[in-house]
């Protein structure tokens, strides 16, 4: 079986410059897109989708976070998610989470490590 070759994200050094960075993804055959960012200096990704009224987290703004920058939010209706576990935090979806995906980090370089998850060009 030939292994698929390691899909870069993004340099640990692009990420630690910026608040989230945006890749467009296949996922389960599905197009979509990822967040990734780091928080308290770990690297973190989600598939950049909210379950409440399934909308990208950054529909409605160019940001990913609130503005004490603790928890990720969605700017349709500003709910908000541990950026450590993509559980949200609001009433009405309390308790669900965001998609994550698993990152690898090697040599300053982060990968995508999900199987079943391409990277669109
Ligand atoms: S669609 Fe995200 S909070 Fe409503």
């Amino acid at each position: 079986m030939t292994k698929r070759p390691r899909q870069p994200v993004c340099t640990r050094r692009e990420l630690d410059e910026t608040p989230f960075l945006i890749r467009a993804i296949h996922f389960k055959n599905q197009p979509t897109s990822a967040i990734v960012f780091a928080f308290e200096g770990i690297a973190y990704s989600y598939i950049n989708h909210c379950m409440h009224m399934n909308r990208p987290l950054n529909c409605e703004q160019d940001a990913v976070f609130d503005d004490t920058g603790k928890y990720l939010r969605c700017s349709m209706h500003g709910f908000i998610f541990d950026p450590t576990t993509g559980e949200c935090q609001s009433p009405v979806c309390l308790g669900q989470r965001l998609q994550a995906l698993r990152l690898e980090e090697i040599d300053g370089t982060l990968y995508f490590a999900e199987k079943h998850l391409i990277l669109s060009a």
